[in-house]
């Protein structure tokens, strides 16, 4: 069992569904998770934890809102990251050419920050006929033995 950290960047409220989705999914598996609607980079900040950012982009390629405090914290941050275990669900638009961008930015900034990639980056296109909580709910039960 491991303890979750789900982060949430959302504007228009539908990467939180996808969160609470998640939520489920991970509590039903057997693990431990908090989410964070308006996430604090110090609160969230445990030792041996594993974070799943759930983002959506906005503007040309922009983090939402509520996220970049936390963005900005974690770019600015000397702390060593190297125990935090992460995976990212971007839910973005395939109509514009910064798909997604934000939930890439933020995989490679933690990247590169020494955190674990647990699960390379999903991403959700709402611009498909898809059931996006369906969606991230499947793909982490696929990927259960890695989390
Ligand atoms: C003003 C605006 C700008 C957007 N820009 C992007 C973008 O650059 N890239 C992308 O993939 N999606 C973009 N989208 C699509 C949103 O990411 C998508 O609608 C998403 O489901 C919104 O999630 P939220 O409800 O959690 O904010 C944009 C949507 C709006 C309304």
């Amino acid at each position: 069992m491991s303890s979750f950290q789900i982060i949430v960047g959302s504007m228009l409220g539908g990467s939180e569904y996808v969160a609470e989705a998640c939520e489920e999914t991970l509590t039903a598996l057997g693990h431990q998770v908090e989410i964070h609607l308006q996430p604090e980079f110090e609160q969230i900040l445990i030792e041996n934890q594993n974070w799943l950012i759930c983002t959506s982009t906005h503007g040309a390629g922009d983090y939402p809102d509520n996220i970049q405090a936390f963005v900005s914290d974690l770019e600015k941050s000397d702390q060593d990251l190297s125990s935090i275990k992460f995976l990212t669900i971007g839910i973005g638009d395939s109509s514009y050419d910064t798909f997604c961008y934000a939930a890439k930015k933020i995989n490679t900034l933690l990247n590169s920050k020494g955190c674990t990639e647990l699960l390379p980056l999903t991403t959700l296109d709402m611009s498909q006929e898809i059931d996006p909580e369906e969606c991230a709910q499947l793909w982490l039960n696929e990927n259960k033995d890695h989390l």
